[in-house]
């Protein structure tokens, strides 16, 4: 009796051992990311693979007291995820201070820590990084070798952006991704060209889901020290790659094979949690912030233009993505971009820099060539003085002069009216690089689309802004411009007018 009694106690040990391990795995912190949530916050985010009560995070100053705690009720998940996606907002954080902080449950062996955002009319210069058109890097995404029809393989060794980015990491405050996170809807161009030799067709959700969280995986060590920005790109939209043919089985996939969960951005709006809310914008797809000398904002080229223009990813877009609109108001998005670069103080922020997904100044004729989404927001940023417009979406870098409505800035980087636009999506992914079309366009300064890499901006100081394009396979910059802007405060009335801080 007594052995018998020994057994069942050592096998309920067991199972509680167990039971124990097992909720320890559910509750995890994994694929740790942050961003600034308004003037003194930051939202860190997390997935579990389970339902957490709670989230918490606890921070402080000091190494070894995180003396506060933040909680939410937001844990949330969709049809297909393997995760939740855990959101928190820190609050009433001091400007450009560094914080300690860990998630309970957290296997990290000393806290995470980050730095807040330097407070509007801060005029010191800082660095920032900026991506678009990432994707996941090795076994299900950019790797040494490609599927029968894709292209740009890394060389063996080969050092590739994410990698770049987290040498680099000391050095730049923050990184901007505006749009095309992760590829996960090239799980069904990797299956029909033989890259993926352990799952089928048949695997798609699964294998979609297993991309995006290789990606966040592989971004945690970036994004639990450094804020991480995102844009919509239509990567985010739905699971079929804007459809996808099999030419050796000639069949057509389009959206309609998507499972619930892996359409109209679902994955993008449970990951992340943009500061929309604090600036008056929507969810994570249109949305601003400040940080020492710069206003950022971040439009969305996706969904609801405006102003009656259906927009490449809504029902009946160019690319019937059947996505959007998330907006519940007419015009809502490009009333709220003018509203809010209205209402920017130029003297505390005399840089305005726009991202946005979509190019429509680039070498490359077709749809890639957003005019759409010129129609709906190009005489708002010139109205606004808006100095440099960042996109991607086309897999190659070009450099342009300052421009508006085609006519180059006789100006061009000396202090030019129009805004500079620089379209950089060459971070790279399974499917490599576009080739841009020769000669480049009239308005190209600079233009390559051979070598992976990133950019980096450096305000030096209310007049001066740098943007390099940095090879990740070397750190070298193979193209460096520095814009001049006078900035004057108050002149003509238009930008630097002053006035109410958003
Ligand atoms: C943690 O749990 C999840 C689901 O419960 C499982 O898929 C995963 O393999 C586990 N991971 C480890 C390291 O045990
Ligand atoms: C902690 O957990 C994460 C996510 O599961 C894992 O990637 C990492 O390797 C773990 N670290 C340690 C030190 O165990
Ligand atoms: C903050 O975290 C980063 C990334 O883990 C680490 O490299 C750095 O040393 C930490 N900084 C401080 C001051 O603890
Ligand atoms: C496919 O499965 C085999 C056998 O389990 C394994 O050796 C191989 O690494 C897998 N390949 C990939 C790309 O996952
Ligand atoms: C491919 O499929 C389409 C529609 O299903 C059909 O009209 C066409 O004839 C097929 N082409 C070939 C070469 O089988
Ligand atoms: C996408 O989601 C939004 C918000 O829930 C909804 O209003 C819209 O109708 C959806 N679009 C499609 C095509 O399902
Ligand atoms: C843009 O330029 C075209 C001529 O190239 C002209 O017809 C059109 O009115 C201009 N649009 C604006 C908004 O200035
Ligand atoms: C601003 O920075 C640029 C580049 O470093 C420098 O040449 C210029 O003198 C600076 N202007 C002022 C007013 O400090
Ligand atoms: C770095 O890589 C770029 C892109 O391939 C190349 O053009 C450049 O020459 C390399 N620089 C060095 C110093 O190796
Ligand atoms: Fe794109």
């Amino acid at each position: 009796m007594v052995f018998i009694g020994l057994q069942s106690l050592a096998t309920l040990v067991l199972l509680g051992v167990r039971s124990v391990a097992a909720a320890a795995n559910g509750s995890v912190p994994m694929q740790v990311r942050l961003a600034y949530a308004g003037s003194h916050g930051m939202t860190v985010s997390w997935n579990t693979y389970e339902h957490v009560q709670h989230p918490t995070v606890h921070y402080g100053s000091e190494v070894h007291n995180l003396c506060e705690t933040a909680k939410s009720d937001v844990s949330v998940t969709y049809q297909t995820s393997t995760t939740y996606n855990n959101h928190v907002e820190l609050s009433n954080l001091r400007p450009n201070t560094l914080y300690y902080y860990n998630i309970p449950g957290s296997n990290a062996t000393t806290p995470y820590n980050f730095t807040t955002a330097r407070k509007a009319g801060d005029h010191t210069p800082y660095v920032a990084a900026v991506v678009v058109d990432l994707g996941t890097m090795g076994r299900d995404g950019l790797t040494t070798f490609v599927g029968k029809g894709a292209a740009s393989p890394l060389a063996p060794g080969e050092i590739n952006t994410i990698q770049s980015l987290q040498q680099f990491q000391p050095t730049y405050d923050f990184l901007m991704h505006a749009g095309d996170i992760a590829y996960a809807d090239y799980w069904l161009k990797e299956e029909i060209q033989g890259f993926l030799p352990n799952t089928t067709l048949g695997d798609g959700a699964k294998v979609y889901e297993r991309i995006l969280n290789d990606f966040y995986d592989e971004m945690a060590p970036i994004t639990s020290n450094k804020p991480y920005m995102v844009g919509p790109g239509n990567h985010e939209a739905n699971c079929d790659n804007g459809g996808t043919k099999d030419k050796a089985h000639n069949i057509s996939y389009t959206v309609s094979i998507c499972m619930p969960g892996q359409t109209n951005f679902t994955g993008y709006r449970n990951h992340f949690r943009m500061p929309s809310r604090q600036s008056g914008g929507l969810e994570n797809f249109w949305y601003s912030y400040d940080h020492g000398m710069v206003h950022y904002v971040q439009i969305d080229t996706e969904t609801d233009l405006g102003h009656g223009i259906i927009a490449p990813d809504e029902p009946g877009g160019s690319e019937n993505e059947d996505s959007g609109p998330f907006a519940t108001l007419k015009d809502q998005q490009t009333n709220w971009l003018a509203a809010d670069l209205a209402s920017v103080d130029r003297a505390k922020t005399p840089w305005v820099i726009v991202a946005g997904h979509r190019p429509w100044y680039i070498s490359l004729s077709g749809s890639d060539q957003c005019l759409d989404c010129q129609d709906a927001f190009e005489p708002i940023l010139l109205k606004y003085g808006v100095d440099l417009v960042l996109s991607g979406h086309v897999h190659a870098y070009q450099r342009n002069a300052p421009i508006y409505n085609g006519t180059v800035d006789p100006n061009e980087l000396n202090n030019p009216t129009f805004p500079w636009y620089i379209t950089n999506g060459a971070a790279g992914h399974y499917d490599g690089l576009d080739t841009l079309d020769r000669p480049f366009a009239y308005y190209s300064r600079y233009a390559q689309d051979e070598a992976y890499g990133w950019s980096r901006l450096t305000f030096h100081n209310a007049t001066h802004l740098t943007q390099d394009f940095v090879a990740s396979k070397n750190g070298s910059v193979l193209d460096s411009a520095t814009l001049f802007k006078k900035h004057e405060v108050g002149h003509h009335g238009k930008p630097g007018k002053g006035g109410a801080q958003s």
